[in-house]
């Protein structure tokens, strides 16, 4: 979840934590086990709170370390683990070791970040660009004449991860939320944190002019210096061990297409324990990438793989799938086949409703990608806008008069009280795929076997008598299913289906869990 859009419990019109626990329940109905928040630190949010200016509190915006507090105590009293997003990469500009860094550049704390000389003529020492539009080199705001790198906005510096003191910093980081009562991290841009020692200039793919959306223009080059490097792993082996006595998790968010690369990062258990796979976010309804994305990550890293199709930085599926029921449809069908993949399967705030994206005016946009990069397509502010809980005003998350993300109502059939009891909603047919995750215990205990049909858009695996598939198609498939009488315990249009001989037919874009009848 993103507390600025969860819940508002003080009436600012801003999410915060005690927001967030007073919504606790609705999770626990839901049947999800953990919740993963992105960050909450005080910040000057620049990008929304991924720009940490302190790594040991709450933004007052958000609530207290005490709000904290209650939030993991209420959570665990529930059932439910709390896992809390960990910066790495890059600190606030406003953080004090970064202000220190600036105001004396003989300080220990300059080492913390990457300083490097300018080019020749003066300009950027290195062509690597931002994510988020333009260069990833900014001239020292203290005169230095130096440029520090900053693979976000200039508000968020890079640390320097060859610093051991860097590292330290962290261990004590993380130790200090352990020992709060966290149970786990999830990883922000983890394959980003160590960079080419000698900084070299990326290759360049294709020419830059007139790209104008930042993403397009990170894929004019290759990104052989700036992300990904070996040395990233060791920081991870480093923190397995350090959590190791504390039983948290690390979930990591690796950018990565490869799914051999992705692997290394698990290193079979002794550095990073989930990673993300975070191509289905980005993807429109693409059937063959679908499959062929989902299965080879699930093959190189079984077990491993935390699954997801939606999450803060991308537009709903719903909506990236073709919008309306279809893409509503389309949406759950994979979220089905991910369900029993094993590893871990997340949703984001919102997608247990079925929401497609947030309608918001040009001038309410608030996300950098979008008010720093004229004609840069769509940011982030879609997805984020605030959950609709019932058809109040603000649809229930403020009693503030404007949320502090502005945008139009949902409909009251969108909403959570809307959705709740409903047979047949997103928010039941949600519920219910969670419910049959714990009823079937093999959905992740079992070892799961793919089984190949003809149908190349069918995606079939069995685990234990539990048979998963999914048809991405537009047509309708036959599969054909093992001796024995089978029936369709769940089914993501809601519809009823049942074998006809040792057959069933999976309608276009639909998934079927099939159990053996009792
Ligand atoms: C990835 C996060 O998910 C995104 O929201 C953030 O802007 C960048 N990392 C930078 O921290």
């Amino acid at each position: 979840m993103y507390p600025r859009s969860f819940a508002d419990g003080d009436g600012d019109g801003m999410g915060d934590l005690s927001g967030i626990t007073g919504r606790l329940p609705h999770l626990v109905d839901l049947g999800v086990d953990a919740v993963w928040l992105t960050p909450f630190y005080p910040s000057p949010g620049f990008d929304h709170g991924y720009d940490v200016a302190d790594y040991r509190g709450v933004d007052p915006a958000h609530g207290s370390l005490d709000h904290f507090d209650v939030l993991v105590t209420e959570a665990h009293r529930l059932g439910l683990r709390v896992i809390i997003d960990i910066v790495p990469n890059h600190t606030s500009s406003h953080h004090p070791w970064f202000r220190e860094a600036v105001a004396d550049p003989s300080s220990p704390r300059r080492d913390y970040y990457l300083w490097r000389d300018p080019a020749p003529d003066g300009g950027p020492p290195h062509n690597v660009v931002s994510f988020f539009g333009g260069s990833a080199w900014a001239p020292d705001p203290g005169g230095s004449g130096q440029y520090y790198c900053h693979l976000f906005l200039p508000e968020q510096p890079d640390l320097d991860w060859s610093n051991p003191a860097v590292l330290d910093e962290f261990d004590a980081i993380l130790t200090f939320w352990c020992e709060r009562g966290v149970d786990g991290f999830r990883i922000d841009v983890a394959n980003s944190l160590t960079k080419d020692p000698w900084f070299r200039d990326n290759p360049q793919l294709r020419t830059t002019e007139g790209v104008a959306d930042p993403i397009d223009l990170f894929l004019c080059f290759e990104h052989r210096y700036d992300i990904d490097q070996n040395s990233n792993v060791a920081v991870f082996r480093r923190w397995n061990r350090l959590v190791a006595g504390h039983g948290a998790l690390l979930l990591g968010e690796v950018g990565l297409v490869d799914p051999v690369r992705l692997a290394r990062y698990h290193d079979q258990g002794a550095a990073i324990h989930r990673t993300f796979y975070l191509e289905p976010p980005g993807w429109r309804w693409e059937p063959l990438r679908l499959r062929d994305g989902i299965r080879g990550f699930h093959l190189a890293s079984p077990g491993s793989v935390a699954w997801t199709i939606d999450n803060h930085d991308s537009a709903r599926s719903a909506s990236r799938f073709g919008g309306g029921d279809r893409g509503r449809l389309r949406s759950l069908t994979v979220t089905t086949l991910m369900a029993g993949l094993g590893g871990m399967l997340f949703l984001w705030q919102g997608q247990e409703l079925g929401l497609e994206n947030g309608v918001i005016a040009p001038e309410d946009l608030t996300d950098p990608i979008s008010t720093r990069n004229p004609g840069a397509t769509a940011g982030r502010d879609v997805t984020r806008t605030p959950m609709p809980w019932d058809d109040g005003p603000n649809n229930g998350f403020t009693t503030a008069g404007r949320a502090w993300l502005h945008a139009q109502p949902r409909d009251p059939a969108d909403t959570v009280a809307g959705q709740r009891g409903v047979e047949g909603s997103w928010l039941e047919r949600h519920r219910r795929l969670l419910v049959l995750r714990r009823e079937h215990p093999e959905l992740w205990t079992e070892p799961l076997q793919w089984l190949d049909t003809d149908a190349g858009l069918l995606m079939t695996y069995r685990r234990g008598d539990t048979i998963v598939t999914a048809n991405l198609d537009e047509y309708p498939t036959t599969l054909p299913l093992p001796p024995g009488a089978w029936t369709v315990a769940f089914s993501s249009d809601n519809g009823t289906h049942e074998p006809t001989g040792s057959a069933i037919e999976v309608p276009p874009e639909t998934a079927l869990v099939v159990v053996p009848s009792t």
